[in-house]
């Protein structure tokens, strides 16, 4: 059991420091504002009572004590102390990170490792001036944190040794497909793929081949059904390399190859349209996010649930 300290309790500070709880860890969750803490705390104790729902007998007696596993807290020093690991999930602005880092420097003990979050920093810049330099790694995990078992993780050849494979053997306990990266590349894996997809969906769009709903269906119902059980190499495996290499020659110089933000997205954000927190972005929404995204949750809980159960009778890698 380790000492976990967890820092921001937003979107996805809280989901981490829920995972860690329900793994059997001592949680610090740490936040500057305390209106975010007692969010943080309602969602959770809500997550926590949707995963209870269908659990195993084993898995029910962790969540339930899962809750009381977990200090919220607005005085770093606090959240800091004797922690194993300290995970950051503070926004994304490097000035925002770097001072946390100076104020948390002080506080570690010489053992602690910190992983941040981030989404876009390079750990080579995150790490650029600070002290505890040779123990920071990055661990990506994916919204909902509690829920999407991949996180991406980095190191670097300065990283202690060791540190990397503590974080794998960590998250790997909690029920997590850690991956650690060979390079530390901005966007790692997962939202490299996401975004050439993304690019190429607004493309479709911008064209006037599909309208959203139904470039939407076709990724849904067509092959994000099948990327849900294998990746791209397995579905190229099972297509055939000789037929792939076609696929893709024929295919790729018809593909966008833009490098600036996809103009569909861009006259949403002009006017103001950003998705489900403001009611309305590709698509209109009714009532209140938390819902929505508790309905979400429900439905994801269930897919990996039943994804899981169907590899345990055949034994196949997924
Ligand atoms: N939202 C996502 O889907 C997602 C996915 C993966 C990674 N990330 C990354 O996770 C990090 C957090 O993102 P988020 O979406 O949870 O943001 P968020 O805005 O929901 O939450 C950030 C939290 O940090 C708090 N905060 C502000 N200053 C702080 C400080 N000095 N120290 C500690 N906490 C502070 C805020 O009060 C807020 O509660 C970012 O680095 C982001 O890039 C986000």
């Amino acid at each position: 059991m380790e000492r976990i300290a967890v820092l921001g309790a937003g979107t996805m500070g809280h989901g981490i420091a829920q995972l860690f709880a329900a793994g059997g860890h001592f949680v610090a969750l740490y936040d500057p504002n305390a209106g975010q803490l007692d969010k943080a705390e309602r969602s959770i104790r809500a997550q926590l009572a949707l995963l209870r729902e269908g659990a195993s007998a084993a898995e029910l007696t962790t969540l339930e004590q899962a809750a009381g596993r977990i200090v919220y807290t607005s005085d770093l020093a606090e959240a800091a102390a004797g922690a194993d690991w300290v995970f950051e999930a503070a926004p994304e602005q490097a000035a925002v990170k770097q001072e946390l880092y100076r104020q948390l420097a002080p506080l570690l003990a010489d053992q602690t490792a910190v992983a941040s979050n981030t989404s876009t920093f390079s750990l080579a810049a995150l790490a650029a001036d600070v002290p505890f330099a040779d123990r920071i790694v990055i661990a990506h995990f994916f919204n909902p944190a509690p829920l999407v078992p991949l996180v991406e993780v980095v190191s670097l050849p300065r990283t202690k040794e060791g540190v990397a494979d503590r974080l794998m053997r960590l998250l790997s306990a909690c029920g997590k497909t850690p991956i650690l990266l060979r390079k530390d590349v901005p966007g790692f894996i997962a939202n490299r793929l996401q975004a050439a997809v993304m690019r190429e969906a607004c493309h479709l769009l911008a064209s006037g081949v599909a309208d959203a709903a139904q470039i939407d269906a076709a990724m849904r119902d067509g092959i994000g059904l099948r990327w849900a059980l294998s990746g791209p190499f397995e579905v190229a495996d099972y297509g055939g390399l000789d037929i792939w290499s076609k696929v893709t020659a024929h295919l790729l110089p018809e593909l966008d190859t833009g490098i600036a933000a996809p103009e569909p997205i861009l006259e949403q954000v002009r006017q103001g349209r950003l998705g489900a927190k403001t009611g309305g972005g590709f698509y209109e929404y009714d009532g209140s996010v938390q819902e929505r995204e508790q309905a979400r949750n429900a439905r994801l809980l269930r897919l990996l649930r039943s994804r899981d159960e169907g590899q345990e009778r055949s034994g196949t890698p997924s």
